[in-house]
This record gives C-alpha cells, structure tokens and sequence, in this order.
C-alpha cells in the first residue's frame, strides 16, 4: 500500500504513525529517573526494558524520537534530517511550517500543547547560555548543533510560543557553484569577482533568507591567500573556504545584565588586528558608525550584509540604523558615499535566490543614492542601468569588456578573478 498524503496537503510528519505515545512516556519515564546525561545505551536498555516487540527498526525510532525530545529539536528533530529544510516556524501546537527552499510550507507535525511548546523553547534557549521567560520574552540564541533559534513568548506573542529556528547547513557553496546552480549569472560572477580583486567596499543587501551570508562566504572564499580576514558576526556563520580567516563573535549581556561585548566594540577590536579586510557578517545596529569609519580611513576590501528589500532601499536602511549610533542622515550619507562602492542585491524568484542587481553608491545633491549597474531582467538577462560606466570604471574593466571573457584564470586563492 503506497502512502496517501494528508488531505489537508500538508507534508507528511517523518514520525507519525510509526510509535505510540504510552511506550514514548514508559521510556522517558524511566530514562529520567536515572541521573546524568541520556546516552544512546540508556535508551537502548530503556526502549527493551519496556517490554515491547517493536523489531530493529522500529527500537531505533524510538530512540532516535525520545532523544531528540530531550537533546534536540523535540518533535521537530525529524524535520531536519530533510538536508533541503532551512527553516523551521512554529506558530502554534498544530502549526508547524518547513521552507524547502520554495517558502514556508505547512508540516503535519504537532506539539502536544502549548505547554509541550513552551518547554521546548524554553530548553533550546537555556542550552544556548540564555532565558526564555517573562522578563525577557524574545531571545535569539544560536546552539551548538547549528541551529539558530528565535522564540517569543505571549504576552509579546499575541498567541502563543512561537519558534522559528534557522538550520545551518555546512554546505559552503564557491561562487563557480551558485552560477552552476543558476543563481548568479556569469556575468554577475565576473563583476563580484573584479570585485574583491579591486578591494571595493560592498554591501550584500536582500530580504531575510535571501542568501546574503552564503554569497559573502563564497566571495571571501576568492579572496588571495595572503589577505588576513577578520570577520565580525553577531552570531558565527560565515564560513569562507579560506586558508587565513578569523572570527570575533559578540557576546549579549549575562542574566545579571554584565560581559556584554557588541559589533561597534569587536570593529573597535578588529581594526588593531591588522585586518587584510574587514567584514561585518550584518549590518544591524549602531556598528554601522564603526564599519564605516573604518572603510574611509584605509580599510578597503571591507564588507558585510544589510537587510533592505531592494538596493535602492539601502540609504533608508543605513540612516536608521546610523541613527542608533547617534549619527544625523546627513552624516550617515557624507560617510557612507565616500565609504561604500557596490551594493550587491540578493532577491528570491521562484524559490530561488538569485543575485538581481549591482548598484554604485553615489552622493547626489547631499543624498545617498544607489544606482543600479546591472540588473537581471526576467526574460532579457542581465541589463545595464545608468551606473554601468561608473561601476566599469571602479573595477578598472577594459573598455573593450562585453562580459565574454572566460571566468577561470588569474590570481586569487582559487584562480576565479577575471
Ligand atoms: N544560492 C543558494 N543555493 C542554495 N541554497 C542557498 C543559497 N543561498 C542561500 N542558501 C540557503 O538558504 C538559507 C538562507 O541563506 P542565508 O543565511 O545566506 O540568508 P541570509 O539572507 O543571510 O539570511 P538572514 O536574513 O537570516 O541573515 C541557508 O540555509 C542557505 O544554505
Ligand atoms: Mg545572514
């Protein structure tokens, strides 16, 4: 008998159907009363103590399920062993979502209630060092096992608990890989590539989940051997296939509000590192003031990702969060003309993330403006916008380049520059 989907249209959950919650609750019961971590064998002794005939197969569901609920994910641990899930959202007991890559996506997978809920958040976020409670309702944490969890309580949440967990996959895609894959078209591949090897101070901007840290991994991932980076995330994700990287991690403050490090501070920090290149995995605070400071005095090659939903939003998205760190509009665009080069815009089509656009950041009449280069048209492909001869002129392209040169060659850590 073939398996009939749920009529709802939902994915089927990977557990469902397969174990009973009475042997789930014999076996938690009894591992629990045992001290110390839960390992592998206890469970094992626990699941035949139990008295059941569940076969091979069917012990090891067991088990996979019981220490999943509590080491892992919970009832959400089998949707992860999708390697295509990159995301999890729980919005309620019985609504549970996946994006596959083509958006969120609704699951059959359930929590028993809300309490069962709440007590997975407020684990996931304990094993991060942090507190899920009511003085401190929302929390972002990231856990070892390469998860990055987000949960929010009501009354914040006008509901219920919500989680939603982003799942690093160790996939380092090279950019050679994402033009293969269809998400960067060569051409594009080229200009990134000139450049890094020019050193311009670029911004990856897209919406969340767009694929701004993956490009800026693959384009550090160009960068020469003998450029030291110094990479600064809020969280450590990027990870550049490169012989010479460094990371700074920002620390939040302790449960009695002390040891706090942030971006601004790890900038601070970084700029006495003899950075070959200096980058800001996001953009989302005060350091903004730091990165830019740190561009116009010498530091080229820097980078980093902002959160804007079109190049063009950029400027806005820069004065708001300069704002944070005190600094007028009017600053924020004197520093950030003269600081940044190329905002590379990441967009999401068809379920794909592609890059879309390469704009020139220019001053115009004492604004910020961001003018596009190249932008990929649907049906034409690429298309050159009013900031194309600037941007050749910045990556000191031939006057002859019509985009037809071969990829490969050249220096760089991984012959790619053009
Ligand atoms: N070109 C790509 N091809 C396939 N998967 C990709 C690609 N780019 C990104 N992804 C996957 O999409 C997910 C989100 O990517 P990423 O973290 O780079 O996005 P982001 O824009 O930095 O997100 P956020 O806004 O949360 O910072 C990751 O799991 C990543 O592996
Ligand atoms: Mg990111």
């Amino acid at each position: 008998m073939t398996a009939q989907p749920p009529p709802d249209g939902t994915a089927p959950s990977p557990w469902e159907g397969h174990i009973d919650a009475q042997l789930l609750d014999v076996v938690r019961r009894r591992v629990l009363s045992q001290a110390g971590p839960v390992t592998e064998l206890q469970l094992a002794a626990a699941v035949r103590e139990s008295g059941r005939l569940l076969g091979a197969a069917g012990s090891l569901l067991a088990m996979e399920r019981i220490s999943a609920e509590l080491n892992g994910l919970g009832p959400l641990q089998g949707l992860v062993k999708d390697p295509a899930v990159t995301d999890i959202f729980v919005n309620a007991p019985d609504s549970v979502w996946q994006d596959r890559g083509a958006g969120p996506q609704k699951v059959a997978v359930r929590f028993g209630n809300e309490t069962e809920l709440r007590a997975l958040a407020v684990r996931l976020v304990a094993s991060g060092g942090r507190r899920l409670d009511e003085s401190s309702p929302c929390v972002d944490v990231k856990l070892a096992a390469g998860y990055r969890i987000h949960a929010v309580l009501p009354p914040i949440s006008t509901k219920g608990t919500l989680l939603s967990i982003r799942i690093k996959r160790r996939t380092v895609f090279s950019l050679e890989q994402m033009v293969d894959a269809g998400g960067v078209e060569p051409l594009f591949a080229q200009l990134l590539a000139a450049l890094m090897k020019r050193r311009l101070n670029f911004l990856i901007s897209g919406a969340t989940g767009a694929g701004k840290t993956t490009l800026l991994s693959a384009l550090l991932g160009l960068c020469p051997a003998t450029e030291r980076l110094v990479l600064i995330e809020d969280a450590a994700e990027l990870e550049p296939d490169h012989p010479h990287a460094v990371t700074l991690e920002a620390r939040h403050e302790n449960a009695e509000g002390a040891g706090a490090v942030d971006l601004a501070e790890l900038v601070r920090q970084a700029l006495r590192m003899n950075p070959g290149r200096l980058i800001v995995g996001e953009c989302r605070g005060a350091e903004v003031r730091e990165l830019l400071m740190a561009m116009n005095t010498g530091h080229s090659g820097g980078g980093g990702t902002i959160h804007a939903n079109s190049a063009r939003d950029v400027p806005a998205r820069l004065a708001a969060l300069g704002a944070l760190a005190a600094m007028t509009p009017e600053a924020v665009f004197l520093q950030g003309a003269s600081a940044l080069d190329v905002v590379i815009h990441l967009s999401r089509a068809n379920g794909k993330r592609i890059v879309a656009e390469l704009a020139v950041v220019q001053l115009e009449k004492g604004r910020l403006e961001v003018v596009p280069a190249l932008t990929l048209h649907p049906e034409l492909g690429p298309v050159r916008g009013a900031a194309w001869t600037g941007l050749a002129a910045r990556l000191k392209l031939a006057d002859k380049f019509d985009g037809a040169a071969p990829l490969s060659g050249g220096a760089g850590h991984h012959g790619y520059l053009p």
